[in-house]
């Protein structure tokens, strides 16, 4: 595996909200992370590289174990020499990731290694994101473009000293369905073209089915299923995946079913006992309360955390 993320645990003020993760992301490989807002997605791939700011959060535990070597081990300036090049970010907000004062050529530029940064590798980046009308255009300053343009530009920004692996964190949820559609299938080119390793965090399972090769599902801190996204398509093991399938709205029912989970996810700061999805879940019984499900295999290639799978699969 390029990158393994083992027993994570993160908090903030004390409380814990990521709660002992293990994720694995393999050469070349797209990973979907997914689950409802607040339940730890960013936090997960921000402590990838040890970006959650200490004034706010702590990693109280866990190992990411990247080329063999584990990061949250390693010093800042060894971080340094990772972050944003062997392991590289694009963040929701485009807007809010570009600097309004720099043009892109110059923070193109940025992005490129200090002995690589001629304009023609801008020019070339620019080319490998579908930019081509802005080569050439060396005062162009972000606010220029429109926002599915911005997000290419910080793809080319993410992927200009070739990492390994890229973070790509809610990266079309601003954008609208078409330019959604275009930005994914840059992403996808870029993949299968740079042999890019992908952790696609979203909280919309239908985009995440477009574009993963494994999914990982998370609720309140934990990972609930994770797998390979055909058998999750076909047969998922988690009634918490269950629901989330059955929210997606068909094309014929566009406006149908779009909570098909009732209720709200718990608070960390008052999670309930046993299985944390209990509350919400239609298969529950008095003995998930009794302890915190394990994720466990249940075929070759999916695991789910939940006591009554054999019930739940069919
Ligand atoms: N800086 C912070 N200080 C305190 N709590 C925080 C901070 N950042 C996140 N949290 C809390 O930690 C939990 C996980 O947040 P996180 O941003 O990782 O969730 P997420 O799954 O990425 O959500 P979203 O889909 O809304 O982006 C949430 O309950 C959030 O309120
Ligand atoms: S352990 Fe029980 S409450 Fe939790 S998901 Fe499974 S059936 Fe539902
Ligand atoms: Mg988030």
């Amino acid at each position: 595996m390029l990158l393994e993320i083992k027993d994570l645990k993160v908090s903030y003020g004390g409380v814990e909200v990521v709660r002992g993760v293990d994720l694995a992301i393999d050469k070349g490989e797209c990973v979907g992370l997914i689950g409802e807002s607040g339940c730890g997605k960013t936090t997960v791939g921000l402590s990838i590289t040890k970006l959650i700011p200490s004034c706010k959060g702590n990693i109280n535990g866990g190992e990411i174990l990247f080329s063999a070597r584990d990061i949250l081990k390693l010093d800042p300036e060894e971080l340094r020499k990772i972050r944003g090049h062997e392991i590289s970010y694009v963040f929701q907000e485009p807007f809010s990731s570009l600097n309004p004062v720099f043009t892109i050529y110059e923070q193109i530029r940025e992005a490129l290694e200090e002995k690589d940064n001629s304009d023609a590798r801008v020019a070339e980046i620019l080319k490998s994101v579908g930019l081509e009308k802005i080569i050439g255009r060396k005062n162009m300053y972000p606010h220029e473009l429109s926002g599915g343009m911005q997000q290419r530009a910080m793809i080319g920004m993410a992927i200009a000293s070739k990492p390994s692996i890229v973070v790509l964190d809610e990266p079309t949820t601003a954008l609208d369905v078409t330019v959604q559609r275009q930005i994914l299938d840059l992403i996808m080119e870029l993949k299968e073209k740079m042999g890019l390793a992908i952790l696609f965090i979203s909280h919309d399972l239908r985009m995440v089915f477009n574009i993963a090769d494994r999914i990982s599902i998370m609720y309140a801190g934990k990972i609930m299923e994770s797998g390979l996204k055909e058998k999750i398509a076909s047969r998922p093991a988690h009634p918490y995946t269950m629901g989330l399938i059955d929210s997606i709205p068909s094309l014929e029912h566009r406006k149908r079913t779009f909570n098909a989970i009732g209720g709200k996810a718990p608070l960390f700061s008052d999670l309930p006992r046993g299985c944390k999805f209990y509350p919400r879940c239609r298969f529950r019984i008095d003995k998930c309360l009794e302890k915190e499900p394990e994720l466990e295999n249940v075929s070759s290639g999916q695991a789910s955390r939940c006591i009554r799978v054999r019930d739940v699969v069919h």
